[in-house]
């Protein structure tokens, strides 16, 4: 088959120039193993960013295929309306042994923006509950990005993206962002960026049900790396002025700061905690929202009211990711995950702080296994970072630019020898671009 022209036929792939697409040599994968994916004339490509984020064990490990495998010899699907199944009660019981304080009810949803949706739902949902329906807006940081359908996108609309459907999305309250590449306070971290999403909650807590971030990484921002305070300082406020906390675990969940989760950074308990992506290492989509008892026990129906949540997806709670989800949890500790990405961490940190030194580079910035430089406007911005990352993909590393910005995701389990030839690439693209 000529997967090329066929591709051009009837495929529309997502966040996609049609026209830029046609003209490129775009690489057509047909196998992947460790941290490196094969295309179809046998070229092999290092995955410098886990595969939009969610491949935090590499590709084709043994012991999560080999449970998806058995699970699907054993059972595929089956429903967990009215009825459940034994993987995802193993899941859960798992899932909630991890979670941070109290949180231990978990409702799955398909993937990450389904999963942000059902957390705003039920937030909404549970001030109904306690007859409080006036606390029903949402409130989210600027440059947010939770997902792309209707109700994920109001919380982080970008007009350059948005415009077309703006007359239909409901748009969440926004506070300014916190931007330590560009901080106005001179990076004096006293978090002072903090006072913007203070004012505007102490303004608006009355008809505020939750408010949504990414703890300690805005992602599609632009890998924007801020302080865990940030979301330590907002646990205290959003107590303070009884408004739910939902942070937004689907990027940085599942050791990618070097915490198993964001929230260990800041030591909080959020209400509520979406993640995705990783939880199944990435091998099948499923998301989990998990909350607390009390937010759970407020949808018990009475004889006054009925407060069951009517809300689900076919797939919710898939027995084959599940066997994929339980498979990488287990993978995470008998592998010891965590530890073994201080190497990886490590050797980026060192290389982006080598980085910053560049001409041509106005700042970078590492946490855990997740590493990002912004490119200045004279080293050309947004369009140096897109050669970038088209001559990284010749020489044999998937990246991908975020406007001026250009940054490194890749698997925890990367070794020191694979990470070093991703820096080396990394860095001879920065030199012979800038
Ligand atoms: C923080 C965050 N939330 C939500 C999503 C949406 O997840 P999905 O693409 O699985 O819908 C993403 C995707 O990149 C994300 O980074």
């Amino acid at each position: 088959m000529n997967y090329r022209k066929t591709d051009l036929q009837h495929l529309w792939h997502p966040y996609t120039d049609i026209t830029k697409f046609e003209k490129t040599e775009f690489p057509v994968i047909a196998s992947a193993s460790g941290v490196r994916l094969k295309d179809t004339t046998g070229k092999e490509y290092l995955d410098g960013i886990s595969s939009w984020w969610c491949v935090n064990l590499g590709h084709s490990h043994p012991h999560i295929v080999n449970s998806v495998v058995q699970q699907a010899l054993t059972l595929q699907h089956s429903i967990t309306g009215g009825m459940s199944h034994t993987g995802i009660i193993k899941l859960s019981e798992m899932l909630s042994a991890i979670a941070p304080g109290t949180l231990n009810r978990v409702y799955y949803a398909s993937d990450g923006a389904s999963g942000v949706e059902a957390a705003l739902r039920i937030s909404i949902q549970y001030w109904w509950n306690l007859g409080e329906p006036e606390k029903k807006n949402i409130v989210s940081l600027s440059g947010a990005y939770h997902g792309d359908t209707l109700g994920t996108v109001g919380l982080g609309f970008l007009p350059r993206f948005h415009r077309p459907i703006e007359h239909v999305v409901n748009r969440s309250l926004q506070a300014a962002a916190p931007h330590c590449f560009h901080c106005p306070f001179e990076n004096n971290c006293s978090l002072q960026c903090f006072s913007d999403m203070e004012q505007l909650l102490r303004e608006n807590a009355e008809t505020t049900a939750a408010v949504i971030i990414e703890p300690v990484c805005q992602g599609a921002a632009g890998i924007r790396i801020y302080p865990p305070g940030y979301v330590t300082l907002l646990r205290k406020l959003c107590t303070e002025l009884d408004v739910l906390l939902i942070l937004d675990e689907i990027a940085v969940g599942f050791g990618r700061t070097g915490e198993m989760f964001a929230s260990d950074l800041a030591e909080i308990q959020p209400d509520l905690m979406v993640t995705g992506k990783s939880l199944t290492g990435g091998y099948l989509p499923m998301s989990a929202v998990i909350t607390s008892p009390e937010i759970f026990e407020s949808f018990r129906p009475t004889s006054l009211r009925d407060t069951t949540f009517y809300h689900g997806h076919t797939f919710s709670g898939n027995p084959l990711a599940s066997a994929a989800a339980i498979a990488a949890l287990e993978v995470f500790k008998n592998e010891n995950v965590i530890e073994q990405s201080k190497t990886p961490a490590t050797l980026l940190a060192g290389a982006f702080r080598e980085f910053r030194e560049f001409p041509g580079v106005h700042n970078s910035t590492t946490l855990g296994c997740m590493s990002s430089l912004e490119i200045s406007q004279d080293g050309g911005g947004a369009s140096t970072a897109s050669r970038i990352a088209e001559m990284s993909l010749q020489k044999g590393l998937i990246i991908r630019p975020l406007g001026s910005v250009v940054y490194l995701w890749p698997p925890l389990l990367t070794s020191a020898t694979d990470m070093k030839e991703m820096l080396c690439i990394f860095g001879d693209c920065l030199k012979e671009c800038l």
